[in-house]
This record gives structure tokens, C-alpha cells and sequence, in this order.
């Protein structure tokens, strides 16, 4: 699937961008799904409006979407009195979790065979896929996303977890895309994220600190574009003031031969094992 070149090069950056992987097609049928999920969601139902013990309801409604579908809303949303200050439809920070396995038209998108080559190329032998997340990035109000690795989320001994990142439409620097440190999955792995039942914390691992803003390089793309990136990659992503969206898709892939620690917040069992793409 990859030439030799873009092997080469994956390896020296740490990430790869692949114009044109998904069609217009694909990426309309994800999109609708995407807002229709959106326009089925109830957050007075869901409850994450509650008033009382508010961060444990925050809380727990994340730590709950980790095998299930759930919406969240963007930080900027609301106004001073707590009411949305634009339609939910452009209030939403992404959806997630598991929308892979969970949602038909979503799982559509994600078992793609040229997926498995992909990964295969990128070292990944049998590859696990985690967790899906459909990033809106909202205009106007896209929050930003600090420097981080996404290794921090999966940890594997030894380290596998590779981000397969589909633009669903152009990524610009107006709109907030990524920002990367060419090599700096070379780095070590800063700050791990740890649940231990409902207890989530984070752990510093490493003095390293975040790359410099004049080194990172902007991730500009065109919607179908598929980019690959190391889970020890920092990256991060600026608000987006704009007025256009920049809607993504991710999934989140090990490698089954690498031991997933039993403290990383995303858990599966018998009754929901973890899958391939296909
Ligand atoms: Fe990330």
C-alpha cells in the first residue's frame, strides 16, 4: 500500500499524510450520520446539564462513552446563563467512542481494507482498534487542543498505538489544524493517563518539554485525506476562529502483539472484545 518512500518518511517524521484515501461519497454518508446522531441527542436526557456535583456528572459522563456513542459539547458553547449560544448542530466538540463497532454506517467507513495495508506498512501486524472520535471543530468556537501524544491515552508495551486521522473536509490553518513536531515521536512519552475504576489521573513521566512552536509544522489537508501518525508524536491543534468547520475522524490502533495496559481508561471484555478493522 505504502512505497518505500512513504515508509521512509513515517519513520523519520513520525506521521504521513495520504491525499484522496476516502471519496466525497464516504465522507458525505459519515457526515450525515454524524449530524444525525447529533440531531437524536438529548442532553437535558443525557443529563449532563445537571447542576449539582456537576463535575462528577462531567465525569462520569465521560468515563461512560468509553464503549458507547456520546456526544460533547464544546467548551465555548454556552453563554453566561448556560444556554447554548448557537444550534446544537454547532455546539458539539466531537462524538465519541466507539462508533466503530457500534454505529453501521460508522463501522462502514472504518472496515476498509486498504486500513489493514496501512497499518501493516506502518508495523502494525494485527492491528486493535480502541476508540473512534468525530471532531468538529466547530466555527467560531472550536476549542483549541494543547500539545500532547496520544500515546498518553493507549499505552502498549512497547509502544504501538498509531492515529489513522481522516480529514472530512480541508484542514487549513484558518480553520484549526493540527500542528505536529516533525521527529518528535523520537521524544519520550511525557504524561500517561490513568483509570483506575472511576478514578482518572494524570501522571507525569517526563521533564521533556513540549516542542517549541517554531519547530511544529501545520498539517494543512484536503478533505479524503488520510494522515497516519506515531502515538508518541506531539501535536496539538489552535482554536478555530473561522467560519468554517473542520470536521475530522479518528481511530485509535494497536498492535495485539503489544501488551495494553490494564490502567488505560478504554477497557474491553468478552462480552465487547476489541477488533481489527475489518
Ligand atoms: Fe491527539
Amino acid at each position: 500500500m505504502l512505497t518505500d518512500a512513504q515508509k521512509q518518511q513515517y519513520q523519520r517524521d513520525g506521521y504521513i499524510v495520504l491525499p484522496d484515501f476516502k471519496s466525497a461519497a464516504e465522507i458525505a454518508a459519515l457526515r450525515a450520520r454524524a449530524a444525525q446522531i447529533v440531531n437524536e441527542f438529548d442532553p437535558k436526557g443525557a443529563g449532563i446539564f445537571s447542576t449539582v456535583e456537576q463535575e462528577k456528572t462531567t465525569d462520569d459522563y465521560f468515563l461512560r462513552s468509553d464503549n458507547t456513542i456520546r456526544c460533547f459539547f464544546e467548551e465555548e458553547a454556552f453563554g453566561p446563563g448556560g444556554e447554548l449560544k448557537q444550534d446544537k448542530s454547532l455546539s458539539i466538540n466531537k462524538i465519541g467512542h466507539a462508533m466503530h463497532d457500534l454505529d453501521p454506517v460508522f463501522r462502514t467507513f472504518s472496515a476498509d481494507a486498504r486500513l489493514v495495508a496501512v497499518a501493516r506498512d506502518l508495523g502494525l501486524n494485527d492491528a486493535q482498534v480502541w476508540q473512534s472520535m468525530y471532531i468538529f471543530k466547530q466555527p467560531g468556537i472550536g476549542g483549541e487542543v494543547r500539545w500532547h501524544q496520544d500515546a498518553t491515552y493507549f499505552d502498549t508495551d512497547p509502544v504501538s498505538v498509531t492515529t489513522f486521522w481522516f480529514a472530512l473536509e480541508d484542514a487549513t490553518l484558518e480553520n484549526g489544524c493540527m500542528w505536529a513536531e516533525p521527529g518528535g515521536h523520537r521524544g519520550p512519552m511525557r504524561e500517561r493517563f490513568l483509570r483506575t475504576g472511576d478514578d482518572v489521573r494524570m501522571e507525569k513521566l517526563s521533564d521533556m518539554p513540549w516542542p517549541d512552536d517554531s519547530t511544529a509544522v501545520p498539517l494543512e489537508c484536503k478533505a479524503g485525506s488520510l494522515v497516519c501518525f506515531h502515538g508518541l508524536l506531539p501535536h496539538y491543534s489552535a482554536p478555530n476562529r473561522s467560519a468554517f468547520s473542520r470536521h475530522a475522524y479518528t481511530l485509535h490502533v494497536t498492535d495485539a502483539a503489544t501488551e495494553y495496559s490494564p490502567l488505560n481508561w478504554i477497557q474491553r471484555d468478552a462480552s465487547f472484545p476489541v477488533r481489527g478493522f475489518l
